[in-house]
């Protein structure tokens, strides 16, 4: 999807109100995506999944982060996530649909 000038000053303006609280949303946003697709927990077996899990708040911590660094590089995506995309492709094996299903 190709974002145009408009797109990016809105997503930029959006993340302004996301990047204080990117533990609270993204430990919220985790919790949804396994609550509502069950399937998606087996790539955490080693977490505790328990509400309120420091270890999903961290995670969730990380996972917005990383989409603020998205944000920040929008001209240049593939370069800015290619880390993170080949750790998650090669190392963790994360089916490329568990993607879609945490954007819901
Ligand atoms: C917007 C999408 C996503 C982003 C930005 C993201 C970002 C991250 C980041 C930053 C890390 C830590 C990497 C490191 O330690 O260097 C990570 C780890 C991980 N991610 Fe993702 N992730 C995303 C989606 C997913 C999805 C959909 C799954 C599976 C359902 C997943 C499974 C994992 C797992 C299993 C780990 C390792 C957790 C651990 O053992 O500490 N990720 N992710």
């Amino acid at each position: 999807m190709v974002l145009t000038a408009c797109d990016k000053t809105n997503v930029k303006a959006v993340w302004t109100k996301v990047s204080g609280h990117l533990e609270d949303y993204g430990a919220e946003t985790l919790e949804r995506m396994f609550a509502t697709y069950p399937s998606t927990k087996t790539y955490f077996a080693h977490f505790d999944l328990h509400h309120g899990s420091s270890q999903v708040r961290t995670q969730g911590k990380k996972v917005l982060s990383a989409l603020g660094d998205a944000v920040a590089h929008v001209d240049d995506l593939p370069s800015a996530l290619s880390r993170l995309s080949d750790l998650h492709a090669k190392n963790l094996r994360v089916d490329p649909v568990n993607f879609k299903l945490l954007s819901h």
